[in-house]
């Protein structure tokens, strides 16, 4: 098709998807480009701004490595992640859900460990903290058998894939339901901590000055055959950055009582001073079980990463 005006070329270029068999792959490519010619011409798109927003794509897959995400880490800055999550979980019988955001975080293959064993391998700084996570269907019966994976940051914020000080796989862990439905582990009590800023995502906060904290919280990916594979995170009561998190994460569902313990004997013995604990329930639903595509696949090289934190520009 010659192209004599600007309502020519959308039309052009939608009738090119008539040649696609699949119906789905049609619709949403179709969507996508809708969206995105209406998008130039509703800001009048300049040339210079189409070249800045080529080359912040570009960015976004260069920055991408096998210990960092910078493509989930955009979409999550964006809230594209939590409505993702929220349009494919709908709150089912009045129950909000327990899914969240699988985040850039997770590998795949963290050590099968043993019920109430710990995942802190190697020195890692922090309070205690005892963790029972139950799983249950949507009528309430325990879940016997399914595989939870879960991991966290350490006390200074990095993932064991940011740090090499860290060993490999530490504060990950995989662990089996019971009959009761129940999984147990001991930990460190989680701190919040700020996404990286070296790449596309900085420039992105810090022009609309936001900050880029997100508020403590535990990790957790729920598989057993027959219900859909949940992502969930189960956040501190206690951190000031709930309201805030610069992935939008944060649901009432998945805010968890992180109880604080003094004077009091802890589970194990070698546990002196303050310690936590923490029961979450989580409620799976029918459906494929399927793991998802690990965002990485390694630990970075060489020394650990600046920890840069973003003021919050107050807003009136
Ligand atoms: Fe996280």
């Amino acid at each position: 098709m010659i192209i004599d005006s600007p309502a020519e070329l959308t039309d052009a270029v939608l009738a090119e998807l008539e040649g696609a068999a699949d119906p789905r792959f049609r619709e949403i490519v179709g969507a996508a480009v809708r969206h995105l010619h209406a998008f130039v011409r509703e800001v009048r798109l300049t040339e210079t701004e189409f070249q800045q927003a080529c080359a912040v794509i570009a960015r976004l897959g260069q920055a991408t490595t096998a210990s960092h995400n910078e493509v989930v880490l955009m979409a999550g800055s964006l809230g594209v992640s939590a409505l993702v999550c929220l349009q494919n979980n709908a709150t089912r019988g009045g129950a909000p859900t327990t899914a969240n955001l699988l985040g850039p975080f997770w590998r795949q293959d963290s050590p099968i460990t043993e019920d109430g064993g710990s995942i802190v391998r190697s020195p890692t700084a922090g309070d205690p903290i005892f963790v029972t996570a139950w799983i249950a269907d949507s009528a309430g019966r325990p879940v016997a058998g399914a595989v939870v994976d879960v991991w966290q940051a350490s006390a200074d914020g990095f993932y064991e894939n940011q740090d090499p000080a860290q060993a490999d796989m530490n504060l990950r862990g995989r662990f089996v339901s019971d009959a009761a439905g129940r999984i147990r582990f001991r930990s460190i009590k989680p701190s919040g901590y700020p996404i990286p800023v070296n790449g596309p995502v900085g420039d992105l906060l810090r022009a609309q000055g936001r900050h880029n904290l997100r508020p403590a919280h535990i990790h957790f990916l729920i598989a057993k055959p027959g219900y859909k594979t949940q992502f969930a995170q189960v956040y501190s009561d206690d951190d000031p950055h709930l309201g805030t998190d610069v992935q939008f994460a944060v649901t009432r569902a998945l805010i968890g009582r992180y109880v604080s313990h003094r004077d009091e004997a802890a589970p194990d013995s070698d546990v002196q001073g303050t310690w936590y604990t923490l029961e979450h329930r989580f409620v799976i639903e029918p459906g494929e079980s399927r793991l998802p595509r690990a965002p990485i696949t390694g630990k970075v090289e060489g020394p650990r990463p600046e920890r840069v934190v973003l003021d919050r520009k107050q807003l009136p």
